[in-house]
């Protein structure tokens, strides 16, 4: 704490510091708080590792730059707040403390005292109370919802982050999805400055799926998946003949411009999707007199090949890149993996562009191949689309739902979808992923009750507030807006959570470690 007069610096103003221009006169000095030397630089953009910052995190968080993220996080939850208000929107708190109702992720568990044996479930989001408020009379609800999931952790995923939340009462889709993006242009226009086109674009999940191999496609780039199966009618090469039989598909992206492509960088390539569980990366190069070099030309005639290269749109100078796979999830996986990659590679993603865009009409089920059956793809409450309730327990697979994403730049920043309202509509639905009506009961009865009682038709949808800063901030991570995130294993570092409690607060809650009783053991 100084005493003294400010004043202007007479000479050697520095201009790279927001004081440079003046002095103070001290008259007193006294210090307040001693300080250990910091074990990093405070500065923007740190290089320091993300462990060593996240142990000292209150030292982290002097960083102008998360400052910055934290501040902007503030401003878009007030924004919302006030944007909901005016829609005449009802901000209600649902509990943390809960029913587990695994469906999805894994849930987090609370030991119960006063029951023991018994354990509550921490939310993986408000869906069943939102759904309860709307046969509550309710009508337009929103919250700001923490919400909790023990999933495999990624950098835009965390066990516990933060859902802008919402429902509403006798609407359509349609409705929800011009109400939320009219929030998500408010946001950006009063936060970023930033004037948002809506209403923004709308993909089936098919064709999202069919172009880009993603149900979040970036739409900052083009590379689009180009299917081959009509041009290699009849092929001979054996590879792709038997999966293309199979009912399979033989897809391929155009890289533009890049036949001097090294063999090396191919190779790795072929490493590559190999992680999507493709079992081949094929490649045809157009070099730039206009010769092909390619492992598979020999197999093809010379019309077949002027049709690959007619079809996937391939020029002098361009590689084309082809995964064959029976099952067409496979080559979505890897290609459009294998589009981003290349994407990156060759910097085709301009930062500075946003792309929205919602997938609509996604699948309602999706076969499990761990517990054989089909599971919701969404949650077991999504409404499928009314043309197709009648396939619900003959052809599932072929089911589609009134379920919509919004995709920003390739990242999901929010889903939802209209729920069923119908009780027999619902019931079906739980036969076709294999619920009796005793576990429907004992999993959902609470909310299976409340429809009992009139259920308005209703629908939905949630942002994931961490992801949607996360890309506004333009950077990689949610961690980078999280004031006090967990690393990739879970772990606080700079409280130490979680840790191991007493013996006797496991004894008041009624249980015992498996673990700990090991350790003793040895
Ligand atoms: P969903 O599961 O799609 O829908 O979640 C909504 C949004 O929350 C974000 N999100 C996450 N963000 C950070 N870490 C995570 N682990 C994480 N998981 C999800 C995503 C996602 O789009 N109850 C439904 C919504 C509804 O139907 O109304 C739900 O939770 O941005
Ligand atoms: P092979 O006959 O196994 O030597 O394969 C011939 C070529 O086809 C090689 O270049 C392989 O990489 C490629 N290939 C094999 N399987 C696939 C597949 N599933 N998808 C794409 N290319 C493949």
């Amino acid at each position: 704490a100084v005493t003294g007069k400010v004043e202007a610096r007479s000479g050697g103003v520095n201009e790279n510091l927001a004081t440079g221009g003046i002095e103070v006169r001290a008259e007193s000095l006294r210090i307040l708080s001693e300080s250990e030397t910091p074990p990093f630089p405070i500065e923007e953009n740190s290089k320091t590792k993300e462990e060593l910052r996240l142990k000292y995190r209150f030292l982290d968080l002097r960083r102008p730059d998360i400052q910055r993220n934290l501040m902007m996080k503030s401003q878009v939850a007030t924004l919302t707040r006030k944007f909901f208000a005016e829609e005449g929107f009802l901000e209600v708190e649902t509990p943390i403390l809960g029913k587990s109702t695994p469906e999805g992720a894994r849930d987090y568990l609370v030991p119960s005292r006063v029951h023991p044996g018994s354990f509550y479930g921490l939310p993986q989001s408000p869906q069943l109370f939102k759904q309860i408020l709307m046969v509550a009379g309710m009508e337009k609800y929103f919250q700001i919802a923490r919400c909790f999931r023990d999933e495999d952790l990624r950098a835009d995923r965390q066990p516990e982050f933060t859902q802008l939340d919402m429902e509403m009462s006798f609407i359509d889709e349609d409705d929800i999805m011009t109400l939320t993006e009219n929030l998500i242009a408010y946001v950006f226009k009063n936060a970023l400055g930033k004037e948002l086109q809506v209403p923004f674009g709308r993909m089936t999940w098919d064709d999202a799926m069919d172009q880009y191999g993603s149900d979040k496609p970036d739409l900052r780039f083009g590379m689009k998946l180009v299917n081959m199966n009509q041009a290699l009618e009849g092929t001979q090469f054996k590879v792709f003949k038997d999966i293309i039989e199979k009912g399979g598909l033989v897809k391929a992206i155009n890289v533009k411009g890049y036949s001097a492509i090294p063999r090396r960088e191919l190779d790795g390539l072929v490493d590559f999707v190999g992680i999507y569980g493709a079992k081949g990366l094929a490649w045809i190069i157009v070099n730039e007199d206009g010769s092909i070099k390619s492992p598979i030309a020999k197999f093809f005639s010379e019309e077949e090949m002027k049709r690959i290269l007619e079809t996937g749109k391939a020029e002098k100078g361009d590689v084309l890149l082809f995964v064959a796979d029976k099952n067409p999830l496979v080559v979505a996986a890897a290609l459009g993996a294998l589009r981003l990659e290349m994407g990156k590679r060759l910097n085709l993603i301009d930062p500075d562009k946003l792309a929205f865009t919602w997938v609509v009409k996604f699948p309602m089920f999706e076969y499990s191949e761990e517990e054989h059956r089909y599971v919701a793809m969404h949650h077991p409450f999504t409404s499928p689309c009314d043309e197709d309730v009648d396939k619900l327990l003959t052809d599932p697979g072929h089911v589609y739902a009134k379920a919509y994403d919004m995709v920003l730049n390739g990242v999901e920043i929010g889903g939802g979808s209209i729920r069923i309202h119908d009780r027999t509509v619902q019931n079906k639905v739980f036969e076709a992923i294999g619920l009796t009506d005793e576990q429907a009961q004992e999993k959902f009865g609470f909310l299976l009750n409340a429809f009992e009682f009139g259920a308005p038709p209703h629908g939905g949808l949630a942002f994931g507030l961490d992801r949607l800063i996360m890309l506004m901030a333009k950077r990689p991570s949610i961690r980078d807006v999280i004031a006090f995130p967990k690393t990739q294993s879970a772990v606080d570092v700079m409280s130490q959570a979680p840790n191991i409690v007493d013996e006797k607060q496991m004894r008041e809650l009624h249980i015992r470690s498996t673990v700990v009783k090991k350790e003793k053991e040895e």
